[in-house]
This record gives C-alpha cells, sequence and structure tokens, in this order.
C-alpha cells in the first residue's frame, strides 16, 4: 500500500516540525496537518515564515520549502481527515487535573475525541498512527472506538512515538538515532507497518526503523523519557552532595560519562529539567504501575520527581539564604524562562516554579528570556493559581533587554542555558547591580573566573 496523502492532526511542538520533515522529504505525498486553534494555524500559514508558532533552529526554511506545495495548514479537520490515508494524531496528553488519577494519569480526552471525529468522517479504510506519548494498551481503546462507532470503514492503529527534543528537533528528525513503529501482528497489521516504513525510508536507514508490537512501541516511549529524566535527577542528586562534600559536580560527571557503559549525555547538573514531557510521562507510568498493584515500581519512578522537585526548590532556597535570608522588595534578575535553550517551549520550566518561590518571598523579579513572550511568562505564572493575575504582572516585569533585567538587581538567577548569555558585557553589567553583586547560575554556563575576577559572588549548582 502506498501512501499519497497524510494528515496529522495537532499543529504542535511534535505535529508541526514531523509534518514538515516529512513533506519535504516525500515530495510526493500531501501532508495536511490541522489544528482546532486558529490563532496557531494562521502562525503557520503565516507570509514570513519567521512568525510561525514554534521556534526551532532550521524548521522556518523546511516549512518555506514544501509549504503550500505538499505541506498544507488547516482547521478543516474533517476535510482532511477524509481525504487521508494515513492519519497521525499529534494532540497534547497532559496530566489529568481531575477525577481518579489526577495529578497523575494521562488526560486522554483529546485523543478520544480525534478517534470519534476520525470515526464519524471516515470513508475509506485509514491507517490511523500514534504519534502522542500514550500510556501502554491506549491502542485498543482507539480500536474500540473505532471499530464500533465507524461506517464500516477498516482501522488499522499504529504507535508511531516521537523522540525529537525541543531545541534540536530538525536536526532529530532528520537523523533520529530510531524509529519505532508498533502493529498488530496479523496480515493487515503488516502491511500497515510496511506503509509507514516507506515513509520513513526516504531519509532513514532501514536498520534504524525498528518494528515492534504495539504494546512495546507504547511502552518504549515511556521508558525512554524515565531513563533521561531519572539520569538528570541522579547527577542532581550528587550535585547537592558535591557543594557538601567539595567535590565538583562537573568533574565528577565528566568521570563517570566516560565509563562507556554510562555515556556522557543527560548528565549535566542543573536547577531541574523541565518541558512538557518528562514530569507528565514519568506520572503516568507510575499512575500505570499503581493501576497494576506495583507499589515499589511506582515509588522507584516517582522519586525521580520528588527529586526534581527538591532541585528547583533548593535552588531558590539558597538564593534567599544567600541574600542574608530575604528577598523581600529585593530585585532578582531572572536570564531566562525557556525550559531549556533554542526553545520557546516554557511548559513546566524550572524557571516557573524559582519564580513562584521567590515571589512568595515578597521578591520583584525581572525577566529576560530572548524567545519568550511576556504574554507567555504571565500565562505560567497565573496558571499556578498562586496569586491574582494583577500582583503577578505588578511584581514580575518583563523586558526585552538582558542588560535593562539586570540593572539595579541584587541578584541575577541564569534559568535557561541560552548561549547568548556566555557572551554577555558583564562588567558592565556588574557596574549596574546592587553590591555585593550575586550571581546564582542554575545551569553553569557563565565563566566562573571571569565573573569572580570581575567582582561577582558567583554560585553555580553542585560547586
Ligand atoms: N513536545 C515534545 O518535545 C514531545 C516530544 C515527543 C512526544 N511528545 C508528545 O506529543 C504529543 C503532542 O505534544 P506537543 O508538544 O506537540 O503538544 P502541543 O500542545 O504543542 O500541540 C497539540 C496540539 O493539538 C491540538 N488539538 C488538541 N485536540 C485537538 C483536536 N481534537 N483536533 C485538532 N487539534 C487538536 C491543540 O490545539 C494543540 O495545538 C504529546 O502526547 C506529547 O507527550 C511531545
Amino acid at each position: 500500500m502506498t501512501i499519497k496523502n497524510i494528515c496529522c492532526i495537532g499543529a504542535g511542538y511534535v505535529g508541526g516540525p514531523t509534518m514538515t520533515v516529512i513533506a519535504n522529504k516525500n515530495p510526493d505525498v500531501k501532508v495536511t496537518v490541522v489544528d482546532l486553534n486558529q490563532a496557531r494555524i494562521d502562525a503557520w500559514n503565516d507570509s514570513d515564515v519567521n512568525n510561525i508558532p514554534i521556534y526551532e533552529p532550521g524548521l522556518s526554511q523546511l516549512v518555506e520549502n514544501a509549504r503550500n506545495k505538499n505541506l498544507f495548514f488547516s482547521t478543516d479537520v474533517d476535510k482532511a481527515i477524509d481525504e487521508a490515508d494515513m492519519i497521525f494524531i499529534s494532540v497534547n496528553t497532559p496530566t489529568k487535573t481531575y477525577g481518579k488519577g489526577r495529578g497523575m494519569a494521562a488526560d486522554l480526552k483529546y485523543i478520544e475525541l480525534c478517534a470519534r471525529q476520525i470515526a464519524r468522517v471516515a470513508t475509506s479504510d485509514k491507517i490511523v498512527v500514534e504519534k502522542s506519548t500514550l500510556p501502554v494498551r491506549t491502542a485498543q481503546a482507539l480500536k474500540a472506538i473505532l471499530d464500533h462507532t465507524g461506517n464500516g470503514v477498516k482501522f488499522q492503529i499504529l504507535s508511531n512515538p516521537e523522540f525529537l527534543a525541543e531545541g534540536t528537533a530538525v536536526q532529530d528528525l532528520l537523523s533520529p538515532d530510531r524509529v519505532l513503529i508498533g502493529g498488530e501482528q496479523s496480515e493487515e497489521g503488516k502491511e500497515a507497518i510496511q506503509a509507514l516504513v516507506d515513509v520513513y525510508a526516504r531519509w532513514v536507514p532501514l536498520e534504524r526503523i525498528l518494528t515492534t508490537n504495539v504494546w512495546s512501541s507504547e511502552l518504549s516511549k515511556l521508558t525512554a523519557n524515565a531513563f533521561l529524566a531519572q539520569r538528570v535527577s541522579s547527577i542532581n542528586a550528587i550535585s547537592e552532595l558535591c557543594e557538601v562534600t567539595g567535590a565538583d559536580v562537573d568533574e565528577v560527571s565528566r568521570a563517570i560519562g566516560m565509563d562507556s557503559r554510562i555515556g556522557p549525555k543527560f548528565l549535566k547538573a542543573s536547577v531541574g529539567f523541565g518541558g512538557s514531557c518528562f514530569q507528565k510521562d514519568i506520572l503516568n507510568l507510575v499512575y500505570i504501575a499503581k493501576t497494576y498493584d506495583l507499589n515499589e515500581v511506582a515509588d522507584y519512578w516517582e522519586q525521580v520527581i520528588i527529586m526534581n522537585d527538591h532541585q528547583k526548590s533548593r535552588f531558590a532556597d539558597n538564593i534567599v539564604s544567600t541574600l542574608y535570608n530575604t528577598v523581600s522588595g529585593k530585585k532578582i534578575a531572572f536570564l531566562g524562562w525557556a525550559f531549556k535553550k533554542d526553545t520557546n517551549d516554557t511548559r513546566e520550566s524550572a524557571a516557573i516554579y524559582v519564580a513562584d518561590s521567590l515571589l512568595h518571598e515578597q521578591a520583584e523579579i525581572t525577566v529576560y528570556d530572548p524567545k519568550v513572550t511576556a504574554e507567555q511568562i504571565y500565562a505560567d505564572l497565573d496558571y499556578l493559581n498562586s496569586r491574582s493575575p494583577e500582583e503577578n504582572r505588578k511584581y514580575v516585569k518583563v523586558v526585552n533587554d538582558p542588560y535593562e533585567a539586570c540593572k539595579s538587581a541584587h541578584a541575577i538567577a541564569v534559568l535557561t542555558e541560552w548561549d547568548e548569555f556566555k557572551t554577555y558585557d558583564w562588567k558592565k553589567i556588574y557596574d549596574s547591580v546592587i553590591k555585593p553583586a550575586f550571581v546564582f547560575d542554575g545551569r553553569s554556563i557563565l565563566n566562573a573566573d571571569q565573573l569572580s575576577a570581575i567582582g561577582f559572588k558567583y554560585t553555580a549548582i553542585g560547586k
């Protein structure tokens, strides 16, 4: 079976970049990305490709290459579903905020809505691909909905989890370590798997395309995120031990990372991991383990989250205690708000929680981030419901200039590892801040010797 027409439901951080690469590599396949969010679709269609809604290095160019040739962005979900032979579901699966499993289980209401919509609209056989990260055995629920409400149309469900990391999404998509495709092990299932393999095989070497059963594929995605987050929490746990013993976490990390059994990646100590996936996916794994009564398994993975929360709060506590146990009325400059560099995504960013702790202590915060809008920063703080939106706007200022952010600050906190922070004129910043001049480097990216020589009191994680 040759795929000629692809639809992707969800034009977010995964759907947008993934479909852009698929369209670029399959010029003979029509790819339509649909979303309910009109503003998001309008931004994807903006005549200036620099205004697309997601910032990823290299993405604008790829959108420009294919847009309105074989790549389309639209809000007409029904039409795109009807025309497609293959439908990717790439909608959000946030942690549930209500009812059973609240605060842990994945909220599958958007997935179910998609399934019902596909069932209602489809008039020909379709392959439905789970691109969103889903709890193991979700495909079963999808199939039940599709089979029982469809118009006699046949559906094959595949699981094709996305392993891209924000900030390097384009690179990760162009040369993935592996592509994982799970499907039913029947004749029809294997045909569907092959159809998707053919789409990827246009640019991914066959030995990097793994095919498995559906459940292994679904569980592999949660497992990958759990393992990655666990490494961050492990090195962060060691960072606190370094601070009290005189060891240096970067040295420990280097010594550990050179062990080929361990490897160097995801061993950088920091203020804590953020992003839309790690926390939600681990909580989801914990919840699944609990529903099978595997309490030790659940507790084991939950500790990764507990450690991460601790790392964020101890960073904020350290700022308060270093500033003579009070930050009330003091200006703290935040460099960075995104959960990591090279993305404008702020979901679960450590900066949000550090700011919230400091605001509880009556600090005044000025934020500079190269890619995050003021609107987003206030939305993140308002979402916590810790104080009124008016108070958030009164005590948090967002500026477009890092020097203005730092001017007259009692302390500077680095929350995101943006490269540009390293190249600032730190002498000029030193001259404009209140002395003693404190820098709390939550990402250990600044040059400690240079800053100390200028006169800063510089603190990094794990030193
Ligand atoms: N962000 C990442 O780095 C990443 C990486 C791998 C996997 N994932 C997974 O991919 C999935 C999507 O994540 P994301 O970051 O792209 O989310 P996102 O919130 O950026 O995008 C999801 C989009 O789906 C749209 N949507 C929701 N319901 C819809 C419906 N019924 N019809 C049409 N559109 C609908 C929303 O409007 C939104 O624009 C999640 O399951 C996530 O866990 C994310």
